[in-house]
């Protein structure tokens, strides 16, 4: 993994190593081009790749899609999409190399036909560079198919370039169907030409945690069941499901964002550290995590996972609708749209440590926040005075919208009482005038240069889907009620009972002060 640790001097402004890999020029030909994705992520993220001067010379980008349009049509569409995203106002002198890159070409991936035509059209077109990543910006039902066609017209065949195939997520449905995609795929791929997205692992303050834990000896002899009372990992929102019902009342959250993205999350802040950062070694300490968790029996499955379903509601202000209300939703769906899960690591460093996750749409707040809770002291010294029982301190990672790190301490008011007040020790992940990249800039770079850290090897997916797969068992059985919480609240007082201790709190918020339900 290109850790690049800058080494910055204090008192210097100037990083004093850089890495500076320029990968081979390349092929990006992108499946779903104007699709959702395309247009919100993959587009505006390769153009600040161009503006970032990022892109090999020579690379080129072959949208593809079904719609009716040319070349000077899709550069058209593109540039509004660009406009829409980018970060500051579009540069046109930047976004005419940018499109420069771009062409288009119209076809139907349900049609055997449309394969071999895009084979003929890249082998005409020297322009396109024989190194080819395919990205799969389509619906996951295809990801098969598409790499079998793939396949068959020879546009897989590795001698005169190399071929990669990005995944997004989900990768399968269930365990089962995670299997059997696999099974696919591997008939015409190794591995290493595999990239399963987890867009996460593209976030800079994601990649932060192992920063922080690896590149600071404070907290690591900290870091284990000795110290930690336990672990929260929450992701909330305040977005619906939007036009995504199609895909999102067959998913719900336990699909859509444990399973993948808060699981990453878990494994990044409790692995043993790896050998080194190369993607294997980090790879094989994610799985080693995800292969401990203790497996949640079926009948254990109420007292480790909690579902819910938003109602209407208020949020900023604004009447928002009920999930069953939202477009595409059918009127007796039970799909949850909050999901919290109690999870324990059953290895020397956590065995007994509670670690929960949580997310939900139409919550009170977006936030993804790591929270770490520590042990009471072993005793309480100042019994007897006015300070009956100190709080406990917190080591909370902002993830997102504040990308930040604080330590939450205990002093001592001044005065002649022994009294105690909460402080804490706060470091903004970003100084002022630092940019903010997006995660998928940074994935579709690694792509090209072959750096496979911040992907998924198919075990981490298949262990995932493991840990998950009792509770989706048990929830696909019950088809008659889900609870529900108003949209805009943070989700139903009942999901408590996954409490271990009654002490346990939901942490929704980096400030202690303010997070009341
Ligand atoms: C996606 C989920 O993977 O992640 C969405 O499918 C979710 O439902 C999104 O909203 C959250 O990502 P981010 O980067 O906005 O936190």
């Amino acid at each position: 993994m290109k850790y690049a640790i800058l080494l910055q001097p204090l008192n210097s402004t100037l990083p004093t190593t850089q890495t500076t890999t320029m990968s081979q020029p390349a092929t990006y030909v992108i499946f779903g081009a104007t699709g959702n994705l395309s247009r919100v992520k993959l587009m505006p993220a390769l153009y600040h790749l161009e503006v970032a001067g990022k892109l090999p010379e020579g690379t080129r980008i072959l949208a593809l899609g079904r719609r009716p349009w040319d070349r000077e049509k899709c550069i058209s569409e593109v540039r509004d999409w660009i406009t829409a995203k980018a970060r500051g106002a579009i540069e046109p002198e930047i976004f005419d190399r940018f499109a420069a890159r771009l062409d288009y070409f119209k076809g139907d991936l349900t049609a055997d036909t449309m394969y071999p035509a895009l084979r003929q059209f890249i082998d005409q077109h020297p322009e396109f560079p024989q190194n080819i990543a395919y990205y799969m910006a389509i619906s996951p039902a295809e990801f098969g198919v598409v790499v079998e066609r793939l396949h068959h017209a020879s546009l897989l065949e590795e001698g005169a370039g190399w071929k990669r195939v990005v995944i997004e997520k989900p990768f399968g449905y269930d365990l089962e169907s995670a299997q059997a995609l696999q099974r696919r795929i591997g008939r015409y791929l190794r591995e290493e030409q595999v990239f399963r997205i987890d867009h996460y692992l593209g976030k800079g303050t994601v990649q932060n945690v192992l920063v922080f834990r690896f590149a600071n000896t404070m907290m690591e002899p900290l870091w284990n069941r000795n110290y930690i009372d336990h672990i929260q990992i929450t992701h909330s929102e305040t977005l619906g499901v939007g036009s995504r019902a199609h895909f999102y009342d067959g998913a719900g959250a336990m699909r859509d964002m444990i399973q993948s993205h808060l699981l990453q999350l878990l494994t990044l802040v409790t692995m043993e550290p790896p050998v080194s950062m190369e993607a294997e070694s980090l790879r094989d300490e994610k799985v080693k995590v995800l292969k401990s968790i203790r497996p949640i029996h079926p009948d254990a499955v109420h007292a480790h996972a909690f579902r819910a379903q938003y109602t209407k509601g208020e949020i900023g202000g604004q009447q928002v609708a009920g999930y069953l209300q939202e477009e595409n939703v059918p009127s007796d769906s039970v799909t949850e749209t909050y999901a919290a899960l109690k999870l324990y690591i059953d290895n020397w460093r956590w065995r007994g440590v509670p670690i929960y996750l949580r997310t939900g749409k139409r919550m009170a707040r977006q936030q993804s926040l790591i929270s770490i809770c520590f042990r009471h002291p072993p005793q309480q010294f100042f019994r007897g005075t006015q300070v009956q029982r100190m709080r406990q301190n917190w080591v909370l990672l902002g993830i997102q919208p504040c990308e930040c790190l604080r330590i939450e301490m205990t002093v001592k008011e001044p005065g002649l009482e022994m009294l105690t007040r909460q402080t804490s020790l706060d470091a903004s992940l970003r100084n002022e005038g630092e940019t903010l990249t997006d995660a998928y800039e940074e994935l579709l770079l690694d792509v090209l240069d072959d750096d496979r850290s911040l992907f998924l090897r198919y075990d981490e997916v298949e262990y995932a889907w493991r840990v998950v797969e009792p509770v989706l068992r048990s929830w696909t059985s019950e088809r008659d009620f889900i609870q529900t919480y108003p949209a805009g609240s943070w989700g139903p007082q009942e999901s408590r009972r996954l409490f271990e201790k009654e002490a346990h709190r939901w942490r929704h918020s980096l400030d202690p002060d303010n997070d009341a339900e």
